[in-house]
């Protein structure tokens, strides 16, 4: 997909884009980066959805709206605008910038159908901003019979170079995901990684979004502010128990989730506390089963996403796992960026033809590279 011979420039920013399942807003941040090991990043902004248009998004998701051009378009314009946001906060033109990735929203999840679709107009928002979008990272991973999902891992182990291993990272946004990193050295290139035996990634079941719709539900509130909710409630293991029944926890890796592969019928009757805790606690013991299927008992556990304000939840993992678990500040990361800095990181390599996946990671049966280029129209204003 490389731009008719172009090289990538390295001293311009990656930007990307992303939108997760919460439906909270666009994260969009920006990225130095050679596309392998060198991974500097740079200012990050959230730029929050209004609520009706949250909601839109959600009945898109539960396929109940038909307007689905419109949302796209408006999903697009708010992309644009934290574009443009993040490059005025920071004083930076539009043509210091070679590349943005383009991650969009993702509306239908079904990677045993060879299905995934995420929403957002590259064309468009490549002519709005004058600047050239890669889009559409994960279909061609399902061609080639993966998952599609996670996409995050092989940011996570060009940033993890010189940490500790084995190493898990824990993203624990709408689904949860964890990306374990194993010891060895790792070339610049990361060729022990991207033949399998180093990297291990899969969504390890729900993260906060069926948390968040309970909460929603019952108290009218988005969302379990540091866990208060479940801290006043009781955890009813039987039902963390049958949430656990699901044969998605014992097949084994690489796979991935949709965020409504689970509801909430089995909380029925269940107080606003008592469900919050219980909901907290199944995240935990999804994780838990997840440690049981990497290869090696990762040292340290490091937590991405607004899971990991969760006060409680970080507890029951604190208390469950048998390494340390922190939020990835604690290495200097910010786990609000992530994702978005991850997307900046794979839009480069998807210009270079690079893998964004390997067999490890999803499921694909070779390294595959992926993206469309969405080429702008008109120069960016400098
Ligand atoms: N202070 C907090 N306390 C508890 N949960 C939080 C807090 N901040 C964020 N969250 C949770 O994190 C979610 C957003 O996580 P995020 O990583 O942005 O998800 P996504 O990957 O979908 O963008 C919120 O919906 C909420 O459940
Ligand atoms: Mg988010």
């Amino acid at each position: 997909m490389s731009r008719s011979g172009e090289v990538w420039d390295d001293g311009k920013w990656a930007l990307g884009l992303m939108s997760g399942t919460s439906r909270e807003g666009v994260d969009a941040a920006l990225l130095h980066t050679d596309g392998r090991r060198r991974v500097s990043p740079g200012p990050f902004l959230s730029l929050p959805y209004e609520t009706s248009f949250r909601q839109r998004l959600a009945m898109v998701c539960g396929g109940t709206l038909e307007s689905l051009g419109e949302v796209e378009r408006d999903l697009t314009r708010w992309h644009a605008q934290a574009v443009r946001q993040l490059l005025s906060d920071h004083g930076i033109s539009p043509s210091e910038v070679g590349i943005i990735g383009f991650h969009g929203h993702t509306i239908a999840h079904a990677p045993e159908d060879g299905r995934t679709r995420q929403i957002g107009d590259g064309a468009l928002l490549a002519d709005d901003i004058g600047i050239d979008v890669v889009m559409d990272f994960r279909s061609r991973d399902m061609a080639a019979g993966g998952e599609g999902a996670p996409l995050a891992p092989l940011y996570h182990l060009a940033r993890a170079a010189e940490l500790a291993r084995p190493l898990a990272v824990l993203n624990i946004g709408g689904v949860a995901n964890v990306t374990w990193i194993g010891v060895g050295d790792l070339t610049d290139r990361g060729e022990e990684c991207l033949n399998g035996s180093q990297l291990l990634a899969f969504d390890t079941g729900p993260g906060n979004a069926l948390l968040d719709d309970w909460v929603l539900a019952m108290t009218g509130y988005s969302y379990d502010q540091d866990g208060r909710l479940a801290a006043g409630g009781r955890v009813h293991d039987d039902i963390v128990e049958a949430f656990l029944e699901n044969p998605y926890f014992t097949r084994m890796p690489p796979k991935s989730l949709d965020r409504d592969a689970f509801d909430l019928s089995l909380l029925a009757g269940l107080s606003a506390g008592d469900g919050a805790a219980t909901l907290t606690a199944l995240t935990a013991a999804a994780v838990v089963r997840a440690h049981k299927q990497v290869p090696v008992p990762p040292q340290q556990w490091l937590v991405s996403g607004g899971g990991r304000r969760n006060s409680v939840l970080m507890d029951m993992l604190g208390q469950r796992l048998a390494a340390p678990v922190a939020p990835v500040e604690a290495v200097g990361w910010n786990g609000d960026a992530i994702e978005a800095e991850a997307f900046a990181y794979l839009a480069v390599r998807a210009l270079e033809e690079w893998p964004l996946s390997v067999p490890s990671t999803t499921g694909a049966r070779a390294p595959t590279t992926g993206g469309q280029l969405c080429r702008a129209r008109r120069a960016p204003e400098s």
